[in-house]
């Protein structure tokens, strides 16, 4: 009798720039999964309110708006090797939705509950076969409940803007340590505030604090809970 591994989903919550999208990345293609990027589709529907003027000036949201154009926001991913590219509409995207000006708005508008209704059910329809690895903030508590495997990660907030900080330099993108810390500061206080599914951890979450781990640590450590969790199920 042939025997085949069961598929599962693995869920990895944290706070902004904890790691989280890089581990989830890894893992996914270590053991074959796909990867989703659950942030990266409310950083487009924050570009598609920047590029149609629903957000004034002063930060204030043309809600009612951007509900209607809802239903015509597409959110696909392209696979371009070992890269997972957003598009918007059909156009790539990934540039434009990690600069700084998206970061700053979109903590707001994933707060806006038609917003995540819309995401989190296209996030279930890419777990409809199980396999698969999705990173965000409410995969464990809203989007996938029944998640064989939750990860919370969690770093101090001043290790994850020196992370982010990297990450952006390295891209070209010019900042300051100060604008980087102040928005994930900022962005960690919207999402563990917002009514509608915050940032929370559930109790059935195995916390990974990475402050001090070097990445193969990190990776060694997820291989290893995935591992047990396939043995006690298979
Ligand atoms: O890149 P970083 O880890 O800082 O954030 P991200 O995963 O790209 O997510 C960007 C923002 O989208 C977060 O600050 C949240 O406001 C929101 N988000 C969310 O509300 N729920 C998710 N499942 C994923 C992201």
């Amino acid at each position: 009798m042939s025997h085949t591994t069961p598929k599962i989903i693995i869920a990895i919550d944290g706070y902004s720039s904890s790691g989280k999208s890089t581990m989830a990345r890894e893992l996914a293609s270590k053991i074959g999964y796909r990867y989703v990027d659950s942030g990266a589709m409310y950083r487009a529907v924050t570009l598609f309110a920047l590029r149609n003027h629903l957000i004034a000036d002063d930060g204030s949201i043309d809600k009612e708006t951007l509900i209607k154009e809802l239903p015509s926001i597409k959110i696909d991913f392209k696979v371009d090797g070992d890269k997972q590219l957003t598009t918007l509409n059909g156009e790539v995207v990934e540039k434009e939705i990690r600069g700084m000006i998206v970061s700053s708005h979109v903590s707001p508008i994933a707060a806006i509950p038609e917003v995540r209704h819309r995401l989190v059910q296209l996030q279930q329809q890419f777990g409809r076969e199980r396999g698969i690895v999705m990173d965000g903030r409410d995969i464990g508590s809203t989007v996938f409940p029944d998640a064989e495997l939750k990860i919370f990660v969690d770093a101090s907030p001043e290790k994850r803007a020196m992370r982010r900080l990297k990450e952006l330099t390295d891209k070209g993108v010019e900042t300051s340590y100060e604008a980087v810390l102040a928005n994930v500061v900022e962005r960690d206080h919207i999402d563990r505030t917002r009514a509608e599914s915050p940032l929370r951890k559930v109790d059935d979450a195995v916390v990974i604090d990475n402050s001090d781990m070097t990445h193969d640590e990190q990776n060694k450590l997820l291989l290893d809970l995935y591992n047990q969790i396939i043995n006690r199920l298979g």
